[in-house]
């Protein structure tokens, strides 16, 4: 297949923590129902994402010396967002901690986020070839797709 930017995996990266923070933007200016449905957004799009990051990108980053280092932390941050998002799930849209919790979320976002564009990718453009990036682009994309029903399911429970 030929080779593009658009399927290599830091770019797709890059695209989705963009557009987590279009929605974090969209939910600060909505009010109640309005909020939940973007809510619902950024829990569906930041679970797809970290869970498609820890079965694709982060087993790569355990491939390299370079890399290895950075995966542990990464994965406690992941799993920090996700009890937040868990709690924020659990709570009335109109108790005054589900706007406190959304922007606790977004500062740990913000963190883990600046984390993997800066050190993570540097050390992983060091180690890996394009080919292999764009490779895990596709792998990633793939895995994204299966995951989608799953995280849904989960939104709803
Ligand atoms: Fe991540
Ligand atoms: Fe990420």
């Amino acid at each position: 297949m030929a080779k593009t930017k658009a399927t290599d995996i830091l770019s797709l990266i890059e695209a989705e923590h963009r557009q987590v923070e279009n929605l974090f933007a969209e939910a600060e200016k909505a009010k109640g129902a309005n909020l939940v449905e973007q809510f619902n957004k950024i829990y569906i799009e930041l679970i797809l994402h970290a869970r498609t990051e820890e079965l694709v990108f982060y087993p790569a980053l355990q491939e390299y010396k370079e890399t290895e280092q950075y995966v542990e932390e990464a994965e406690e941050e992941h799993e920090e967002i996700s009890v937040i998002l868990e709690e924020i799930k659990a709570l009335k849209h109109n108790k005054p901690e589900f706007k406190e919790k959304m922007s606790e979320l977004k500062e740990t976002l913000e963190h883990h986020v600046k984390e993997e564009e800066s050190e993570i990718f540097n050390a992983v453009r060091k180690c890996m070839s394009d080919q292999e990036l764009t490779e895990l682009g596709q792998e990633f994309q793939e895995t994204k797709a299966k995951l989608v029903s799953n995280v849904e399911a989960a939104l709803a429970m």
